[in-house]
């Protein structure tokens, strides 16, 4: 971005649009059920909601503050500001490991964006239509099984992807996120099928697995798995925030504006969950199912209410949009690493990055099927990207940032930049200098040792 005039973002409201955009996601409804449901309900809700108050929240608003006053990539607004402040260059490594990570999730997350494609499709030719929970899961198989199928879905995707972000940044950035920023729609649509979930009788159920804790259920590892959730969610620890930072104007509110983000992004989530465990609980159906959980069991819910054809389509179709919202700023880190570091033009640049995380998709999606077997820890190639770029490079990321900008930079304009006074800045500065660093250090020493 650095190479173009440095542009600020048209309006605040362009801002909170982008960075919602970037949040609001497939990690709000297929990640974040998947991991509610893997991770034994509310004991992972509750710390996965502590995670975003405490961890998120300080995380985010460093991110934009770095790159607001560093004006720059993510890499070089570390680099630079670090050294002005008499420390080493080595900052930059926390962007360098960022757009590693952004490079990792593209490739699994277009697998599920291909997913989301293949279902809004479905959708379209009625195939969810009074099916039953076998009729829906013999659906799902039918494309997991299919090399073939999730190539070219996958291949769909990417392809929509590379398009718009070879555009470049304010006509593909922007432009996308104003004609395509759906995130309220699918709230409303969210809203639409926890109605549904009401009347299946299993609601109750669904909220106490959701709220009522079971504490024996809390391990190291559903602490690690929530942590990551947080972060992958809010896109954090990979200098995306950073990098939309450095195009915001000094009068924007970074509190303020987190917050905003933060409340959308988690109360999709939350009505996510809520909507698919009522379904789970009727048809009994595993909450454990893994990564297919909301392809087994929303297409039962539009399969079986009036209209549920029209607005399945609409979900998948928004499903699909936000997906590409995200992925989309997932790109973007990719193709400026790679546009400043080669001669490569923009959109030469962004071919190149997308048709290697294309690729890396590939092994990702054989997964599924010819290639479902451990090649690391136990895990095969999806759940390997999955887990550690979560898990690890993400968290690891941000609190380098966390605690880049609570102890290397100046307290004082910290303060400042942020509009903080008195008691307020009293806790900011505990909580980005002591609690959130080093919360997230006893979740990963814990989760190592247990
Ligand atoms: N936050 C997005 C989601 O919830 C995913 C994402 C992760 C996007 C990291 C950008 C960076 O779906
Ligand atoms: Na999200």
């Amino acid at each position: 971005m650095s190479k173009l005039v440095h542009a600020q973002w048209s309006s605040k409201m362009t801002f909170v649009l982008a960075a919602a955009g970037s949040a609001v996601g497939l990690g709000n409804i297929w990640r974040f059920s998947y991991m509610v449901g893997d991770n034994g309900g509310a004991a992972f809700v509750l710390v996965y909601l502590a995670c975003v108050a405490v961890v998120g929240l300080p995380v985010l608003v460093a991110e934009w503050l770095i790159g607001r006053r560093g004006q720059k990539n993510p890499i070089n607004a570390m680099s630079e500001l670090a050294h002005k402040r008499g420390q080493t260059k080595a900052w930059a490594l926390v962007g360098v490991s960022g757009v590693l990570a952004a490079f990792l999730i593209l490739s699994f997350y277009s697998v599920i964006g291909g997913w989301s494609l293949s279902y809004t499709l479905n959708s379209v030719t009625g195939a969810f239509t009074g099916q039953d929970a076998d009729g829906v899961g013999a659906i799902f198989s039918g494309l997991l099984s299919s090399p073939g199928l999730l190539l070219m879905w996958h291949t769909a995707f990417m392809a929509l992807v590379i398009w718009i972000v070879a555009q470049g940044v304010t006509k593909g950035l922007e432009g996308a996120v104003r004609t395509m920023m759906p995130a309220l729609v699918v709230l409303m649509l969210m809203l639409v099928l926890v109605g549904y979930g009401m009347t299946t009788g299993h609601f109750g159920e669904a909220l106490a697995f959701m709220f009522r804790p079971d504490w024996s259920a809390l391990t190291g590892g559903v602490v690690l798995a929530a942590m990551g959730q947080a972060f992958f969610t809010l896109s954090l620890g990979m200098g995306i925030m950073m990098a939309y930072g450095s195009y915001l104007g000094e009068d924007v509110k970074l509190l303020g504006t987190a917050r905003t983000v933060i409340i959308l992004d988690t109360g999709i989530a939350l009505l996510a969950g809520l909507a698919i465990f009522p379904i789970v609980f009727a048809n009994g159906l595993s909450a454990g199912e893994g990564p297919g959980l909301i392809f087994v069991t929303l297409p039962l819910a539009f399969g079986n209410m009036t209209g549920g054809m029209i607005l399945g389509l609409m979900f998948f179709l928004l499903l699909t949009f936000a997906a590409l919202t995200s992925a989309i700023s997932l790109l973007e880190p990719v193709v400026e690493f790679v546009e400043e570091r080669t001669p490569l033009t923009r959109v030469v640049a962004t071919v190149a990055g997308g048709v290697a995380v294309w690729a890396l998709g590939i092994a990702a999606l054989m997964s599924f099927n010819v290639w479902d077997v451990p090649i690391l820890f136990g895990l095969n190639v999806f759940d390997l990207l999955d887990t550690f770029t979560s898990k690890f490079l993400l968290p690891l990321t941000g609190l380098g940032a966390i605690v880049f900008v609570a102890w290397v930079l100046d307290r004082k304009s910290v303060a400042s930049e942020l509009n903080l006074a008195g008691g307020t800045e009293q806790l900011w500065s505990v909580v980005a200098r002591y609690i959130a660093p080093l919360g997230m250090l006893v979740v990963f020493i814990n989760s190592l040792l247990g």
